[in-house]
């Protein structure tokens, strides 16, 4: 029934997949193959063939008792971390490049006790276990068993080339995330009962996307993580390759049947055992998100098309007389000449640097949108200069690939050729991108799984397309777009002379993604079910390194009623990417046309956000340090609390603020989840009710906004003077909001820098303080002694004392009061008050 509701909605909408187009496991025959395969003890290890050397390198032949011998090879890794290869003695299969952000580093092997029928390496407190006949592998943290791969489930299927499968088992898990990219809750389904798909990874350009399936989208990260209440473990699988999962859920029975069309089995096995833990070393593996420009976190404003240079300045125009913050205007396709990249419309984009100039003046930036795809015509320098070195993907037969794109006839940039990448990033130059000016400021890159306009290769590059050294397309078809984003951040980087951090967004995404690009959910549909799906994929993204995430605020495709695009900007303004993007034929829907009320919700919202921006850039800033998610779920923190496992439309920034989307229609209350027991308070941003931790409170909402809590403990520092824009601010001094728990403590961070170069992390030129806040002083404590603030002193405009005046008890919301603090000890104004923080700093706040 609930099936029909969801498909009916997609019918009054006219959105809904294509399902001829895009395929399901049964017609996708290793899939339809493998899927059902029977457990078959098909392996022995030849016991005789082992060689382990204690650089943690363990080698080994598996017997097979029909068919071909498999060389298994198994590392021991820093950081509770093992890599297990499995692969033909003669393989020729493609191994994979470009993903690991280095090559992970062996750990020393403690001991190895050798049995009959098994043999056990002890690297720290992990042991990996080696069975022989039936062939298994057990991974195990002191005594908990964590991961296990039966060779009874491991099939190399000659008949199907390359194909393999193998299931993993997380004896200690509950419930299993990652996976990333699907429009499905954050929590993983059971797959396989009543006829549901796998999940699969494939990345591809799913018009109409649907909700609550296992279809692909435009993303793929291969990574499961499996989520106990005490312990964590996880896999990545290092292929870039079509792949399905089935899933099981469940005590004792938690685990993945994985399908896999080629390229080489090769798993890292991650243990925790906290979640931080875990994601931690997946981080280790494929990079951390570098610290973004502080522009970038402020709201963006796209549409495709703005269609002239006289829309886009009065877009920007009206922003500014109808007072809403905004930082980017974005240039969808139909600014370029025939959808040729690298150009400029003659008609409708007569003088693109005068507009720059317009947007800047404004203290405005553009981000303008680049695709991989390249216009065949000659005369068209880029396209005859990829020709003629041969940089674009050819057929199986050698020739040129040609397909269909937005350019009609189009060539599909090369990128796994690093020269080929090296040369269309070199367009990205302010003297090879005519008319570029340093306002165009980021770049988006779109249609990057590659986007084909042929329903009968499900809208990509056929599988026996042929890059650079003869590898098939079909090895590497998910890290297209991982490649693409490589050759556009090195293009920006060479551009600016590696002054300015890069900002690109991407659509096509994979493991390691992270290290060059922003990502968004693609095109969402304005229904209520997108909005609470955003919060799902971003947290979902977060947990992978990918923490750069939003969706379009409004839905791509369709119309939003005022309610829905009001409670958008609100719970948009949540995620760390925040930009409202429409399809073409849509209603015009920039904020200042709606009446007035409807304004004051949605620029209260943008104000929100870019009160928050200290928060967010501390928060970036951290991730990069210390490789946490900059949103988190629930039960990143809070783990032991089963109820936060399958939770939706809640999320923390950070540890210190929950927030609650308002997702559903017409309600008059929403149930929040408040995590942590009863030692944990949360403070209501709107009103004065405390509430305690592990309880589920409904909380009574009107249209002006969300439930949004702060983290009674914490500090949060933000920006409360309003402006227009992220450059505005600069100068702006920070309002402290102190939380006091029982104890009358409450601490926190905050992080700035010149907020656009590396000079952060090339010469430790920033400003990252401690800030403790009791009944008594606020102290500011230098984290970094070698790092130098100059420059970059924190201004502190007042202090907000929240302090708890009646505890929650019994269900019951306690209440706290708030005092504002501008002047010290001696009645002076603290406002404008500046520091050197050499030593740690006390004000007193005079009580
Ligand atoms: C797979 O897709 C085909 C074509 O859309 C459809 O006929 C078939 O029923 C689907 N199979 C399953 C198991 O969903
Ligand atoms: C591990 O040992 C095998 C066999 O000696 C060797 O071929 C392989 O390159 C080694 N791997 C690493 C990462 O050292
Ligand atoms: C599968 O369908 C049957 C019959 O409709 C139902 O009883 C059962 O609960 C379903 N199983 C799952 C896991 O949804
Ligand atoms: C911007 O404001 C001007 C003046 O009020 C108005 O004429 C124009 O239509 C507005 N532009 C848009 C795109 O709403
Ligand atoms: C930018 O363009 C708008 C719309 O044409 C105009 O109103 C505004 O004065 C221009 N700003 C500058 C600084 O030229
Ligand atoms: C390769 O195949 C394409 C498409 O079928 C065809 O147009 C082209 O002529 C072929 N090229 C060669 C060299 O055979
Ligand atoms: C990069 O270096 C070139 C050559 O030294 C210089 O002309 C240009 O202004 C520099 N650009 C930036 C953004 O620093
Ligand atoms: C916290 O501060 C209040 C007000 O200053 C004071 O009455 C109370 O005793 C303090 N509590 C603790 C635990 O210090
Ligand atoms: C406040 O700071 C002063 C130092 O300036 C220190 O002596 C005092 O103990 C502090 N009070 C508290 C409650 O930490």
């Amino acid at each position: 029934m609930l099936r029909l509701l969801v498909f009916a909605t997609f019918i009054s909408l006219g959105h809904f997949a294509d399902h001829d187009t895009f395929k399901n496991c049964s017609r996708v025959n290793f899939c339809n193959t493998l899927r059902d395969r029977q457990p078959l003890d098909k392996y022995a290890v030849d016991a005789s063939t082992l060689v382990i050397d204690d650089n943690g390198n363990v080698t080994v032949t598996l017997k097979a008792k029909e068919g071909s011998d498999l060389q298994l090879e198994l590392l021991a890794l820093v950081d509770r971390t093992f890599r297990l290869r499995i692969k033909e003695v003669d393989s020729t299969r493609y191994e994979l490049k470009d993903v690991l952000v280095s090559e992970p580093q062996l750990a020393h092997i403690d001991s190895v006790m050798q049995q009959d029928n098994y043999v056990t390496i002890q690297v720290g407190e992990t042991t990996a276990q080696i069975f022989y006949d039936p062939f298994i592998v057990n991974f195990y943290l002191v005594q908990v068993h964590q991961v296990v791969i039966e060779g009874s489930s491991l099939t190399f299927d000659k008949s199907l080339d390359q194909a393999f499968a193998f299931n993993v088992k997380f004896p200690s898990a509950l419930q299993l995330y990652g996976l990333h990219e699907h429009a499905d809750s954050l929590a993983l389904q059971n797959t396989g009962t009543n006829g549901t798909d796998p999940y699969r990874l494939r990345n591809l350009d799913v018009a109409g996307y649907e909700l609550d399936s296992p279809m692909s989208l435009y993303g793929a990260v291969p990574v499961l993580y499996g989520w106990g209440t005490y312990s964590h473990a996880g896999v990545f699988l290092h292929n870039a390759a079509e792949q399905w999962y089935d899933i099981t859920n469940g005590k004792w029975e938690t685990q993945a049947n994985i399908m896999v069309e080629s390229g080489m089995f090769d798993l890292f096995v991650m243990i925790g055992p906290s979640p931080d833990d875990l994601v931690h070393r997946y981080l280790g593996l494929t990079g951390t998100f570098r610290l973004p420009q502080l522009w970038t976190l402020g709201y963006h404003q796209s549409r495709w098309s703005y269609m002239s240079q006289e829309d886009v300045k009065d877009v920007v125009a009206n922003f500014t007389t109808n007072n809403f913050p905004l930082d980017v205007i974005w240039l969808d396709v139909d600014y370029t000449d025939g959808k040729k990249y690298f150009t400029w419309d003659p008609k409708t984009y007569s003088d693109p640097v005068e507009m720059q100039k317009n947007i800047s003046a404004a203290y405005k930036r553009l981000v303008a949108i680049i695709d991989p795809h390249i216009k065949v015509e000659k005369g068209y320098n880029v396209y005859d200069g990829a020709l003629e070195k041969g940089y674009f993907v050819k057929r199986s037969n050698g020739s040129v690939f040609e397909g269909d794109c937005w350019p009609g006839l189009s060539s599909y940039v090369d990128f796994l050729n690093p020269d080929a990448r090296q040369y269309y990033g070199s367009f990205y130059s302010y003297d090879n991108f005519p008319s570029s000016t340093p306002v165009l400021a980021g770049i988006w890159n779109d249609m990057n799984e590659p986007s084909v306009f042929d329903n009968s290769i499900e809208k990509t590059l056929p599988g026996d397309a042929l890059h650079f050294g003869d590898v098939a397309h079909r090895d590497i078809h998910n890290i297209y777009g991982l490649l693409h984003t490589m050759s556009t951040h090195q293009g920006l980087l060479n551009r600016d002379n590696g002054t300015n951090r890069p900002f690109i967004l991407t659509r096509s995404h994979f493991a390691g993604t992270q290290r060059y690009s922003a990502i968004w959910t693609g095109d969402n549909t304005a229904d209520w079910g997108y909005l609470s799906v955003s919060y799902d994929s971003c947290l979902d993204a977060n947990l992978l390194g990918l923490v750069f995430c939003g969706a379009d605020v409004g839905g791509f495709s369709g119309n939003p009623d005022t309610e829905l695009l009001q409670r958008w900007y609100q719970a948009g303004a949540w995620l760390p990417f925040y930009r409202a993007h429409s399809s073409e034929g849509t209603e015009r829907r920039e904020p200042y046309l709606f009446d007035s009320g409807v304004q004051d919700v949605i620029r209260s919202a943008i104000q929100l956000r870019y009160k928050h921006l200290p928060v967010w850039y501390t928060l970036f800033y951290e991730h990069e340090r210390n490789r946490d998610p900059v949103i988190r779920p629930l039960f990143y923190h809070y783990s032991y609390e089963l109820e936060t496992f399958s939770l939706r439309n809640h999320l923390l920034v950070g540890r210190d603020i929950l927030v609650r989307a308002v997702a559903e229609p017409g309600v008059e209350t929403v149930t929040v989840h408040f995590p942590g027991g009863q030692y944990e308070h949360w403070m209501s941003l709107d009103g004065t009710e405390v509430y305690e931790g592990t309880t589920d409170v409904d909380i009574p909402v009107d249209i002006k906004s969300i439930p949004v809590y702060y983290r009674v403990g914490s500090v949060i520092v933000r920006k409360d003077t309003l402006r227009l824009s992220t450059d505005e601010m600069i100068n702006d001094g920070y309002t402290i909001y102190a939380n006091l728990d029982r104890r009358n403590q409450s601490s926190g961070t905050v992080y700035l820098d010149d907020f656009t170069s590396y000079n952060y992390a090339n010469n430790k030129q920033y400003n990252y303080l401690r800030i403790d806040v009791d009944d008594v002083n606020v102290s500011l404590t230098k984290i970094d002694e070698d790092s130098n603030p100059d420059g970059f002193d924190f201004i502190i405009d007042e202090v907000v004392v929240h302090r708890i005046v009646q505890e929650p008890q019994n269900g019951k919301p306690g209440r706290y009061e708030k005092q504002i603090y501008r002047t010290d000890a001696n009645g002076q104004l603290l406002k404008k008050l500046k520091f050197k923080y050499d030593e740690p700093i006390y004000i007193n706040l005079g009580l």
